[in-house]
């Protein structure tokens, strides 16, 4: 139990008493003031009609704190503020030392959890929206996991519907093997598309696909533009695009072959992305929009024999109650369009429905920016409608942000299109390594290599996690890398001095010494590191991952490190220290490694 709740638990009763019966919750936080403040005899003067100064100081009276708190006592108009004895800080300490999990225990209550994200598109660049979805669907995937919840990683990728018609025709103009050694990224990089993957050649397929060749990865954007250029200007083009989309639907061989040539070599693009991020996405989690393709029909069925489906004379729609346009009128969640094609939310319907009957999910998180809001809500309406998403199963969209420029625009490249991820992570990861080797002249180039990743990357992830995830932020190179601030480096070169400090010291770290709490640098990391588990419970439940940043940033500036000497202090201070240095480090490596983040021993 943390310490918080310990104290409440006692508190409680002796509110309840005052109050006449009925549980009171104490409502304890962390204060400026004291360690703890309770603040409950203010909102229970109102109910009582009687003084909340009166009401705390008859609580006090009643408390049995003496084993818990050095002093309580009441403040301003009726705060409790609470101190907390420091042989019990020391004890609690020691315990949470010894605790491999330190302090957060598994979910009593485990789930499977469905996070929804990344998912970019086929044949087009990833965009910054997708590197946010990613950075955070990995944090969220990664945290739920520790906590024990079966976690689901659902890559809902782009790779269906109606611009795949002028894609593959214009992948055919092209002509495959142009097409394919047209295709190169900015950074030149290769990858393999070897006999081992998807793509197998259809026997008889008139395009030649050279097995075992080395295909380069696309400029994505270019080939998206081209089609779609074409596309705008040109009617007979347009004309066999439709044409394509039809024999794609209707699974014509050499058809579905050349589109899953499309997704292929997208996928192995986002892998490259996905690698140079260190995420945990694997092909295995593509589970893209045409995984749902024979799902449609079937969905839409249902939702005709329950009544929900409206013919609008344009398309079958559902009308979720609670989402009015402009002119007052309900707004329709399309189904299928009069062309018989299904779009983005008929797909979404089928996932969820998928999700909750098929895998079982009782948590669905959907990381996508908020522009998206009204569509995921009315989903989740016409879902409940349904009855494929009642509770305990609930959905949650994870919404963020834009990435802004410097100039405070959406982030753009200076040629004023998209920017390219992959290079743009290449450019975090030199920016750290020159840093590195200014800040270590010492580190080998391998070592440099590994350090630059670690930091170039997590300060890209930082920068992202440590903001609230709803605004806007900029994207700004020097601040992120900054080695003062609530920064990635700066936490990362926290944790690598305590690491130095133990290399110095020689030996292991000291196990079952008792750790004493006498500085108040001391208190002060103490109550920090205690607090680890609550705050990570609470990121559990709001997914606002800038909080466990904030923690951490919290923890590593402690001023203990300035004020109190370690390896020069007597030697059962200076075990006790140890342990609490020891601890720090583990607490800060294990945060960040909630946020994809690693944290080197040596910078
Ligand atoms: N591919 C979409 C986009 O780039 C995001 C998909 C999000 N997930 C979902 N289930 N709709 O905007």
């Amino acid at each position: 139990m943390n310490l918080e709740s310990l104290l409440a638990d006692r508190l409680a009763s002796s509110f309840a008493a005052v109050a006449g019966g009925g549980p009171v919750d104490p409502v304890v936080r962390r204060s400026r003031r004291a360690d703890f403040q309770a603040e409950a005899a203010l909102s229970l003067a109102r109910r009582l009609g009687r003084p909340p100064r009166e009401i705390a100081v008859e609580v006090v009276e009643r408390a049995a704190l003496a084993d818990l708190c050095s002093s309580v006592a009441v403040s301003g108009p009726g705060f409790v503020n609470l101190t907390v004895a420091d042989e019990l800080l020391g004890r609690l300490v020691s315990e949470l030392a010894a605790d491999p999990r330190l302090g957060v225990p598994v979910t009593p209550t485990p789930e499977t959890v469905v996070v929804d994200y990344s998912a970019p598109n086929v044949a087009k660049e990833m965009h910054v929206g997708h590197l946010r979805s990613t950075i955070i669907g990995d944090a969220t995937a990664r945290l739920l996991d520790w906590l024990g919840h079966r976690v689901v990683r659902a890559n809902h990728l782009g790779d269906w519907g109606t611009p795949f018609g002028m894609l593959i025709e214009h992948l055919i103009d092209l002509g495959e093997s142009t097409a394919a050694s047209n295709l190169s990224i900015g950074t030149g990089s290769k990858l393999p598309i070897g006999a081992g993957s998807e793509l197998s050649v259809a026997a008889g397929s008139e395009l030649p696909i050279g097995a075992g060749s080395e295909l380069s990865i696309g400029d994505l954007d270019s080939f998206y533009k081209g089609a779609r250029a074409k596309f705008d200007a040109d009617e007979a083009f347009r004309q066999r695009s439709r044409q394509r989309v039809v024999a794609l639907q209707g699974g014509d061989e050499s058809t579905v072959r050349l589109w899953r040539r499309l997704v292929a070599e997208s996928e192995s693009y986002f892998l490259a992305v996905y690698d140079r991020l260190d995420v945990l996405l694997t092909r295995p989690d593509f589970v893209g929009e045409s995984h749902y393709n024979g799902m449609l029909g079937p969905v839409t069925d249902e939702l005709d024999r329950l009544g929900l489906l409206v013919d609008s004379g344009d398309a079958a729609c559902v009308f979720p109650p609670g989402f009015p346009g402009r002119d007052g009128e309900p707004v329709p969640l399309i189904v299928r369009k009069r062309d018989g094609g299904y779009g983005y939310p008929a797909t979404d319907l089928a996932a969820l429905r998928h999700r909750t009957r098929e895998l079982g999910a009782t948590r669905l998180l959907y990381v996508v920016g908020l522009p998206q809001r009204q569509h995921f809500e009315m989903v989740y309406v016409v879902a409940r409608q349904a009855g494929w998403l009642s509770p305990p199963a609930r959905a949650e969209h994870v919404g963020f942000g834009l990435v802004l420029g410097p100039d405070g625009r959406k982030l753009a490249s200076r040629a004023g299109d998209s920017v390219k991820l992959v290079e743009l992570l290449d450019e975090a990861v030199d920016r750290a390594a020159a840093l590195a080797r200014q800040k270590n002249p010492r580190l080998d180039p391998a070592a440099v290599a590994e350090v630059a990743k670690a930091i170039g990357i997590g300060a890209v992830k930082y920068a992202d996690l440590s903001a609230d995830r709803t605004r806007d932020y900029v994207f700004d190179w020097d601040r992120m890398l900054a080695l003062h601030g609530n920064t990635a480096p700066y936490l990362q070169y926290a944790h690598a001095r305590i690491r130095s400090i133990f290399r110095k010291a020689g030996g292991p770290v000291p196990t079952g010494v008792p750790v004493s709490i006498g500085a108040p640098e001391e208190r002060t990391l103490a109550l920090e590191l205690l607090d680890f588990g609550a705050v990570v419970g609470t990121v559990e439940r709001t997914l606002e991952f800038h909080r466990l940043a904030g923690h951490l940033y919290a923890v590593a500036f402690s001023s203990f490190f300035e004020h109190c000497p370690v390896l020069r202090a007597e030697p059962a201070v200076r075990d006790s220290r140890l342990v609490l240095c020891d601890l720090t480090a583990r607490v800060l490596r294990q945060g960040l490694h909630l946020l994809g983040i690693t944290a080197p021993d040596r910078m």
